[in-house]
């Protein structure tokens, strides 16, 4: 497969969890990384860490939940780092509250950091990537976007979004070699999101989400004639790296 070295991914929620393990990968492979979030000193101490192991970084703090402020992101990473041969689109925001109690703006956020930060970021990248022939788009989707848990009256429709919008991508993508997938933890993860979310017995089981990471190197090499409109777990993916059955 391709050679990541000096090619760009854009990735969002790299200040921490997933994200931050994600960038750790993509810096081990030598890219040259837009990192977006909106922890502003987490994010510079992630940045310093990709240049620390080869890799080119480019934080950019943004609101993901704010349509200017990311298509403002999305710019300054295309203008600086280029046309990206991968998009992550990681970032979320998960906060479970009964419907009894949801007030509009909140679900309003979190449903925009979810779905409308996926469709700006889509955006933004498909001329750029059909003009390079091609390139690999990944939303982070989770058990909510295929079945409905309680008190996820935002999380649950906006990660329902990103399977749809992952399905028509992909239908629309593939005359221009852009593969468009899904992609799930596939296994409880150690991050700061589950650790506000999971019982105790789930953080007995957790997985530090580094084991994760190899699955996103492989989707980062997608785009041609590669996967696409697939709904993917990221533990079995890594597995199967691991265990040889699939070469990066
Ligand atoms: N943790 C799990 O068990 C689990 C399960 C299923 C799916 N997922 C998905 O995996 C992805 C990563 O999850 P995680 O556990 O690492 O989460 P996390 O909460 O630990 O990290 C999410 C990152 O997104 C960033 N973010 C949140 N709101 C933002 C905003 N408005 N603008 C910019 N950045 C923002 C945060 O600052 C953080 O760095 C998410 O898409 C999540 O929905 C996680």
């Amino acid at each position: 497969m391709s050679d990541l070295r000096g090619k760009t991914a854009i990735l969002t929620g790299a200040a921490q969890g997933l994200g931050y393990a994600i960038a750790r990968a993509y810096a081990a492979e030598g890219m040259r990384v837009a990192l977006m979030d909106v922890q502003r000193e987490r994010l510079n101490q992630v940045a310093d860490e990709v240049r620390a192991l080869g890799g080119e970084a480019l934080p950019i703090v943004v609101d993901l939940s704010d349509a200017t402020a990311t298509q403002i992101a999305a710019d300054e990473a295309l203008a600086v780092l280029g046309t990206p041969c991968v998009l992550v689109h990681n970032a979320a925001l998960l906060r479970e509250v009964p419907f009894a109690e949801v007030r509009f703006e909140n679900w309003r956020r979190e449903l925009d950091i979810i779905l409308q930060a996926a469709f700006l970021l889509c955006k933004a990248v498909w001329q750029p990537m059909m003009a390079a022939g091609g390139g690999s788009i990944v939303l982070l989707s989770s058990g909510s976007g295929i079945k409905g848990f309680v008190n996820e009256s935002a999380y649950c429709p906006g990660k329902h979004g990103q399977e749809g919008l992952m399905k028509v991508l992909s239908m629309e993508g593939a005359p221009h070699h852009i593969a468009v997938n899904t992609i799930t933890p596939g296994a409880p993860i150690n991050t700061p999101m589950s650790d506000s979310n999971y019982s105790p017995e789930m953080k007995l089981k957790w997985v530090d989400p580094a084991l994760l990471a190899p699955a996103f190197v492989y989707l980062a090499k997608q785009g041609a004639a590669g996967l696409t409109g697939e709904r993917l777990s990221a533990w079995d993916v890594s597995e199967q790296i691991r265990a040889g059955q699939i070469t990066l």
